[in-house]
């Protein structure tokens, strides 16, 4: 045998020469949960480990975590039903919590770089993305409520929009709307190809926003294509996305890496709540470790081609360092 590839792996010091993947705390953005109200902090059923924090507790949480080194998050806002109407109406609403709280956020800590969602799910009585009538979902109507959506959040201080909507358009239509208004800094990390996935489950209880009717297969992508996303990503780009993502990232590493091949912008990747509670399940079994998951999860997401993942793992991965 000339060729022996067990050489390269002899010694854990040869093994670190030959390692081709890396992870940092840097690559990481931590989706973090809020809801109205003071000192509460109460552990999400389906995940544990993560937290609905009202707004103080919220900080203090930041504030720890970029002391382990963490300096990118997503807020999402859980709204009570008494807030929610069909046209979302409280999400452009600038006195509203999540607006309120994404502010004293960014008050607080100017040099985080802070994220949000858009799509009308956490305000909608309808429980959708986009606006219902008659049972259909209005393609262009919600690229309105978006633009307005978009807006409220750019004037709190967000760095960068993450519309997760799957609406058509929609990419084009915020960031004409931002640069109308002035806010030509604020990104856009278009949530490029999201798929109808059962792996949202824990995130919808998270937030109380699951659909109140049907699913969301007229807008989230067919778990069975790809050809899709290539479509999607040059509409993004074209629109002018700073950033595309791959949503979820597990059952999706073919698309991170075709988005990751073809396009010269960095693809982020969502390691969504389904994919933490399948591990923290397992482990609270004693099936599985769940830090040697978490390190095998993360770095294959990133070898795939993310150069970005949004997870739930971030702060026990910035634990370990
Ligand atoms: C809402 C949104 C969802 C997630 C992020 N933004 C849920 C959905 O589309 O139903 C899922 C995140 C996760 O599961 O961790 N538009």
């Amino acid at each position: 045998m000339q060729r022996r590839p067990r050489r390269n792996r002899k010694s854990e010091s040869v093994r670190s020469l030959v390692e081709e993947t890396s992870l940092s705390v840097k690559d990481l953005i931590f989706p973090l949960f809020l809801i109205d109200g003071s000192k509460k902090k109460a552990e999400v059923s389906s995940m544990p480990g993560i937290f609905r924090f009202s707004q103080d507790r919220m900080l203090k949480e930041i504030e720890e975590c970029m002391k382990l080194g963490i300096s990118a998050f997503d807020v999402f806002p859980a709204y009570p039903e008494s807030l929610k109407d069909s046209r979302a109406t409280e999400s452009h609403n600038p006195e509203t919590f999540y607006l309120r709280t994404l502010r004293e956020i960014k008050k607080q800590f100017p040099e985080i770089c802070l994220m949000s969602d858009v799509a009308m799910d956490p305000y909608s009585s309808d429980g959708h993305d986009g606006l219902v009538k008659n049972g259909k979902i209005l393609n262009d109507e919600t690229l309105e409520i978006l633009g307005r959506m978009s807006l409220a959040q750019a004037d709190a201080g967000v760095d960068i929009l993450g519309p997760s909507d799957m609406m058509d358009g929609r990419v084009g239509f915020i960031r004409n709307v931002l640069d109308e208004n002035g806010f030509h800094e604020t990104s856009i990390m278009s949530y490029t190809a999201k798929y109808a996935s059962v792996f949202y489950g824990p995130f919808r209880d998270a937030l109380d926003s699951a659909p109140k009717f049907g699913d969301k297969k007229t807008y989230q992508m067919n778990p069975a294509n790809s050809k899709e996303a290539l479509i999607e990503a040059d509409l993004d780009m074209e629109e002018g996305a700073d950033f595309l993502m791959v949503k979820p990232a597990l059952s999706y590493l073919d698309i991170i890496k075709l988005l990751s091949d073809n396009y010269p912008v960095p693809v982020a990747a969502y390691n969504v709540s389904g994919e933490y509670s399948m591990v923290k399940a397992a482990a609270a079994q004693g099936w599985l470790d769940s830090e040697r998951a978490m390190l095998e999860i993360l770095l294959s997401i990133k070898r795939s081609g993310a150069k970005i993942i949004l997870t739930y793992f971030a702060k026990e991965f910035a634990r370990l360092k």
